[in-house]
């Protein structure tokens, strides 16, 4: 049986072309790329090649460009820095936002005696950039913004351009968790006033364990990872060369097919939608997932009140061959209703399933996805 696989805002299957190229770098940068001889310049030449194509398809430097684990990494360290070394004495955040950036604000803001700040959500998740704008004109204490592109659960857009003007014109720092849109939505990071931004290689095909954080220029932070002086001694570690240069291959391939593949992904998106109401009328979606322009084309969010909430559901579907996620994949298998979905409703208790898609998802699969959904409801 093969299963259908739409849970790819949990992760998404390496392209052939990646797993290709990281065999070949297997043998390529074997070598330390700290190392002065030739097989250690070889290997540095591969790492800082695969950071100006990063740095490239990010409009931005390739000196803003710090290669860390993922996008837990990423937003830990983004807030971690703020606080200890630009004085930031306010955070101001999201409930809705991934744990990456939640509890990591929780556990610094409390480690560093700073105020953490959440905002009001309304009951399609949107935030309240009012609410937003008038907590920053209160300028007595120096403030971070850590407010996400695309929700992982949801799929609710923010507006970043927004968010980052606000926080220019009331000097405070924007940091945007920017896991679900990199390799997805065009974005230019020279443009945007922006401060961090993290990304996650194997949300666009690439592989788990490493991933990005844009650090703007005029920033002045220091070793986030104390040891050796890899990454302009931001991050200390032998890098992973493999892993790296995959990621930048993932992304040179995601943004030179970015434009065909959404649309192929909002089509399958639409027809999925189509016929899951076909076979569930009181069927709902969570959040924006049906607004175009608000919405990740890679994410449906709905709920099933036809369907009995049964804490099997998911395990059920998998049995009959179709992988989904109930909540973000971090927290499935706990039964706790999904932070998300429970502040945009707190008595939500419908069935909520995640669909979520990728270029390498087809009609096949999504006709195969929708019988086997008929099959619950019989
Ligand atoms: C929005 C968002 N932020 C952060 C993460 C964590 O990324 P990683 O798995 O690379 O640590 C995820 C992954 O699920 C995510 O979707």
């Amino acid at each position: 049986m093969n299963t259908i696989y739409l849970d790819h805002a949990a992760s998404t299957p390496l392209r052939p072309e990646v797993k290709a190229y990281m065999l070949e770098l297997m043998d390529a940068s074997y070598a330390n790329p700290s190392s002065t001889h030739s097989a250690g310049r070889k290997a540095k030449a591969i790492l800082e090649a695969s950071r100006k194509s990063i740095a490239k398809n990010m409009h931005c430097l390739a000196a803003e460009i710090s290669f860390c684990s993922g996008g837990t990494e990423g937003d830990n360290t983004a807030i971690n820095l703020a606080l200890r070394d630009l004085g930031v004495k306010r955070v101001i955040t999201s409930p809705i936002e991934h744990h990456a950036v939640l509890h990591a604000a929780e556990t610094w803001c409390k480690a560093f005696k700073a105020e953490l700040v959440l905002l009001d959500v309304d009951a399609k998740g949107r935030i309240d950039y009012q609410q937003l704008e008038k907590l920053l004109q209160d300028q007595s204490k120096s403030t971070l913004v850590s407010l996400m592109h695309g929700n992982n659960e949801i799929g609710n857009i923010n507006d970043l351009s927004k968010i980052g003007h606000l926080c220019r014109s009331n000097n405070a720092y924007f940091h945007s968790d920017t896991v679900q849109t990199v390799g997805h939505f065009p974005l230019n990071l020279g443009e945007l006033p922006i401060d961090f931004a993290t990304a996650s290689a194997h949300k666009f095909h690439g592989p788990k364990g490493v991933g990005f954080l844009y650090i703007n220029r005029r920033l002045k932070v220091d070793a986030f990872i104390k040891g050796g002086s890899q990454e302009r001694g931001l991050r200390g570690g032998t890098e992973s060369i493999v892993q790296i240069g995959a990621m930048a291959k993932a992304l040179e391939m995601a943004s030179a097919e970015m434009t065909a593949e959404k649309q192929h992904i909002l089509n399958l998106k639409q027809h999925f939608w189509k016929g899951l109401k076909a076979l569930f009328p009181q069927a709902y979606v969570n959040g924006l997932g049906l607004v175009e322009e608000e919405s990740l084309y890679t994410v449906l969010n709905v709920s099933l009140p036809e369907l009995a909430t049964d804490s099997m559901l998911l395990f059920n579907l998998d049995l009959k061959g179709l992988a989904v996620s109930g909540g973000s994949a971090c927290s499935s298998g706990s039964l706790q209703q999904s932070h998300v979905i429970s502040s945009l409703n707190p008595n939500h208790s419908d069935p909520v399933i995640r669909f979520s898609f990728s270029a390498l998802s087809t009609e096949t699969e999504i006709k195969r996805a929708l019988e086997i959904l008929a099959e619950l409801s019989v």
